[in-house]
């Protein structure tokens, strides 16, 4: 494999692929000596932040869990995957809106609150939470679920080849005729290109990495899929720049 260096001077040595998933996790030679996982990194650093700051996103349904609740209504689910779910403020919309809930996120902390805050509004019976890492298999068989859900995961610290075996991974659990919203941070955000560099167009600031998107990877992970339709918008106060992309499984 090509080295890689960041900005920091950090070299990208070699890449660890799961046999299992094909999934590939990139190790980075630190200035020094240090080797890390910048996954494993992200972990900790999403568990701490979770910890610290309660309910981040507040409680309001986001705009594009909104618009998904309406398409999947349309489409007549009833089972929705929420992947990188945080503290669940679009889980409990979900749920609020009929549909039974399966909400995931590698922080304990986030899905924590998630179970509280389902609680307290009497939604508990309808969301399950479950610790998973999206760079490894999603734990649900195969056609198990009506529509997939997913605001800022894909754009987390993933190389674009865990991008592409996570929706490979999506694409398996949705039904024929199930659909995925997902959406990302693009190379228009303001970030782009500015912070710690770690290759693969994925920057880091104030320790949160993101993997910037382009219209090329966007279309490469619609295809098999119905077209895809892609909606620009903003959100929070830099403000983030995302796509929000809705796809349909064919039947
Ligand atoms: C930008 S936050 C968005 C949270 C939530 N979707 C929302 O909008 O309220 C990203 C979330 O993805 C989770 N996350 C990041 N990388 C992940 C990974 N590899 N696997 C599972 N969850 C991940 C973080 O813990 C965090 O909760």
């Amino acid at each position: 494999m090509a080295t890689c260096r960041t900005a920091r001077g950090n070299e990208l040595t070699h890449a660890h692929v799961d046999p299992r998933t094909e999934t590939r996790t990139a190790i980075y030679r630190m200035r020094g000596t240090m080797t890390v996982d910048l996954g494993r990194a992200q972990r900790t650093h999403w568990q701490s932040t979770h910890q610290a700051h309660p309910h981040m996103y507040g409680d309001e349904p986001s705009e594009p869990a909104q618009h998904a609740a309406d398409v999947f209504s349309a489409g007549h689910a009833t089972a929705v995957l929420h992947l990188g779910a945080g503290h669940g403020r679009d889980s409990l919309h979900f749920a609020r809106r009929g549909f039974t809930v399966h909400a995931t996120d590698f922080s304990r902390d986030g899905l924590t609150q998630l179970r509280t805050r389902a609680h307290q509004r009497g939604l508990a019976e309808n969301i399950t939470t479950t610790l998973h890492d999206a760079r490894t298999p999603i734990p649900l068989p195969d056609g198990s679920v009506d529509g997939v859900f997913a605001h800022m995961l894909l754009c987390m610290a993933l190389s674009t080849a865990e991008i592409r075996a996570l929706v490979a991974e999506i694409r398996r659990v949705l039904r024929p005729g199930g659909t995925l919203v997902y959406t990302v941070r693009h190379t228009g955000d303001a970030h782009y290109g500015t912070g710690i560099a770690h290759g693969d167009d994925i920057y880091e600031h104030g320790g949160f990495a993101v993997h910037f998107f382009d219209r090329a990877l966007v279309e490469t992970l619609a295809q098999q899929w119905n077209p895809s339709e892609v909606h620009a918008f903003e959100e929070g106060r830099l403000p983030r720049r995302l796509w929000r992309i809705t796809q349909t499984k064919p039947r």
